[in-house]
């Protein structure tokens, strides 16, 4: 077994020295549902490198396996085929224990529902996953307040959900997922329920988690406003990569927007 931080055995033959190591690679994935019905082609032969500390936004329209390639990616979805290394590690090659134990460690997930604990405050739910392993609130609660602050929820620590907006909702749902100092974060249309003010400003504190924390960052979204926000947009169509785009700055929706249009259209 690799070490964490020990890549060798990740498939990056094109990497310069001095260049970020990938810490998700994903070769040849497949993923076919079977239901009752015919199989459903969710991915197709997915390939994808994402460099430690990038942002990256994956677009395409409704069905065309965003989620599906975010839960493979997270190890909540095995491939049919194909292989999935996060920080070098072969997620098919763990133990179903071993790979959620891996994913409680490694990796931060986000979704449009804020996933909040109506009965416990801000602090309280940011502190969950340590709860849930039945450590005291004491053990984290310095960390805890830091993340607050980092999501700018000092003033609202002792709230709960129903006294916050869904932005703010959605900003301890970031500060949750950074608990245990993941090295990925997952986010699956985590604007999907807000208006565009909160958007962006969730957006803006995604791309600042990647630069000031090194976070690695993969987000679903359909709004090419968010994608924009990104170092790179990964286009779905019909289970495969049709092609990437590389925002130049903050916010560069035009250029998105069109190549995307481009693209999946
Ligand atoms: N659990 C499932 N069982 C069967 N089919 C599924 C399941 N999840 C997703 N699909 C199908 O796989 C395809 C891709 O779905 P999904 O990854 O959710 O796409 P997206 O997130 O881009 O909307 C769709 O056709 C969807 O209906
Ligand atoms: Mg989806």
């Amino acid at each position: 077994m690799t070490a964490p931080g020990d890549f060798r055995d990740t498939p990056s033959p094109l990497r310069a020295v001095g260049e970020p190591p990938v810490v998700v690679a994903a070769e040849g994935v497949r993923k076919v549902y079977e239901g009752s019905g015919s199989p459903v082609v969710a991915l197709n032969g997915v390939d994808l490198a994402v460099p430690a500390g990038a942002f990256y936004a994956i677009m395409g329209a409704s069905g065309s396996g965003k989620s599906t390639l975010l839960h493979v990616v997270g190890g909540l979805t095995r491939p049919t085929d194909g292989v999935v290394r996060v920080e070098g590690q072969d997620l098919g090659a763990m133990s179903d224990r071993a790979r959620t134990i891996f994913r409680r460690r490694r990796m931060g997930i986000i979704f449009q529902e804020y996933n909040l604990l109506p009965t416990l405050t801000a602090r309280e739910n940011v502190a969950l996953p340590v709860l849930v392993d039945g450590r005291p609130l004491r053990d984290v609660e310095a960390r805890v307040d830091e993340l607050l602050a980092v999501v700018h929820l000092t003033a609202r620590a002792d709230h709960r959900p129903d006294a916050l907006s869904g932005g703010e909702q959605q900003r301890v749902a970031i500060a949750r997922a950074l608990l245990n100092d993941p090295a990925i974060i997952l986010a699956d249309e985590p604007t999907g329920n807000l208006d565009s003010k909160q958007s962006v400003e969730i957006w803006t504190l995604l791309r600042r988690i990647a630069r000031e924390q090194g976070k690695t960052i993969l987000m679903v979204t359909h709004e090419a406003q968010g994608a924009g926000f990104a170092d790179r947009v990964i286009v779905l169509k019909d289970g495969r990569i049709v092609g990437t785009l590389e925002p130049k700055g903050a916010a560069d929706a035009a250029l998105v927007a069109t190549g995307y249009q481009e693209l999946a259209g």
